[in-house]
């Protein structure tokens, strides 16, 4: 019989015959998948692991203080976070293409998630030692999708920042391989992780990053940070997070409209709202959202976000468009 209670007795006597006495690392996202592997994980072999949060300055309004605080709250789980919101910042300066973005996320996440790796063995006092594994959220659709040998074009790399190349030096704990999403977020419930984390919406690896449309300064990050936190503050007062799929808040950076405010002519950027509605985020529609609420989450944003003047509102299914911008 599937009880949540089930699968987590038989993982936590799978996970603890897989690992033994080694040492454990898992790279947090913030997302429902790594957040339930790290729990499980936890539960099994307690302080062998440590989680890996990187702050790569590209998160929504909250985020990384829901990891470092709420999560480790939850579940007692050892976290060491990296600051690497300059690193980042760095590394995109001067760079609007959204590959070459997603690219440069990808490695420079990479590096400084073995930096981290390597400092967990020495923080430990076990030099010499090296972390064996790594645990990664991969569930059944993705088991199935890797290999199902689709000839499908590239058309973005999905780089899951959170999710890593398996090219790296480890053996992979992944306990999540059997599970559909609602049995991971079942699974995530029985454990204790906050409510916020189990029922998030998908959210890519690359976050705000590839969602200004242009160069990624800190200035933009913080622009569209604020506008983000405005709509979604307002959709879940409408009660409407779990009627959408995801709904992406994108800047467009380069592009300056005229406006009006106050008693003074401006010149500013558009933000777009991109609700869609999906089963599997191959294919989406774009999702109704009461004009009340659109007309709520307009005005909050054009009174309270410098620099922004103009909200519109994204009409395109997927195809031909795809969901994110970038
Ligand atoms: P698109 O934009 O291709 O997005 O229709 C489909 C789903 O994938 C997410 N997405 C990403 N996730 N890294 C990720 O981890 C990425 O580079 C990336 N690009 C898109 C997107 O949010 C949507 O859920």
């Amino acid at each position: 019989e599937w009880t949540a209670d089930n699968v987590i007795s038989d993982q936590v006597d799978i996970i603890r015959a897989q690992v033994g006495d080694a040492r454990v690392i898992c790279g947090l996202s913030g997302g429902v998948d790594s957040s339930v592997a790290a729990a499980l994980v936890q539960k099994a072999v307690g302080d062998q692991l440590t989680c890996v949060f990187v702050d790569h300055g590209l998160l929504r309004a909250g985020e990384a203080e829901q990891v470092e605080k709420d999560f480790v709250d939850a579940t007692g789980v050892q976290l060491k976070v990296v600051d690497a919101r300059e690193r980042f910042l760095a590394a995109l300066a001067g760079v609007s293409d959204p590959e070459t973005k997603r690219k440069i996320i990808g490695r420079e996440f990479i590096r400084v998630f073995e930096d981290a790796a390597r400092e967990v063995v020495e923080d430990a006092g076990a030099h010499g030692e090296e972390v064996k594994f790594l645990v990664q959220g991969t569930l059944y659709p993705d088991v199935v999708e890797s290999g199902g040998g689709e000839g499908a074009a590239n058309i973005k790399s999905h780089h899951n920042v959170g999710g890593l190349p398996d090219d790296l030096q480890f053996s992979l704990v992944e306990p999540l391989r059997t599970l559909f999403k609602d049995e991971v977020r079942a699974v995530g419930l029985e454990l204790g992780v906050p409510e916020v984390i189990v029922w998030r919406q998908p959210f890519p690896g690359p976050g705000l990053g590839i969602r200004i449309v242009g160069e990624v300064t800190a200035e933009r990050l913080e622009i569209l940070r604020a506008a983000d936190a405005i709509a979604r503050e307002e959709l879940t007062r409408a009660g409407l997070d779990r009627e959408i799929w995801q709904c992406p808040v994108v800047l467009l950076a380069d592009v300056r409209s005229v406006g009006v405010q106050g008693d003074g002519r401006t010149y500013g950027h558009p933000i777009v709202l991109r609700p869609v509605s999906s089963e599997d985020a191959m294919t989406a529609d774009w999702t109704r959202l009461p004009y009340d609420v659109l007309s709520v989450i307009s005005t909050r944003i054009t009174n309270e976000v410098k620099d922004v003047n103009r909200v519109v509102l994204d009409v395109t299914s997927k195809p031909p468009g795809t969901i994110e911008w970038e």
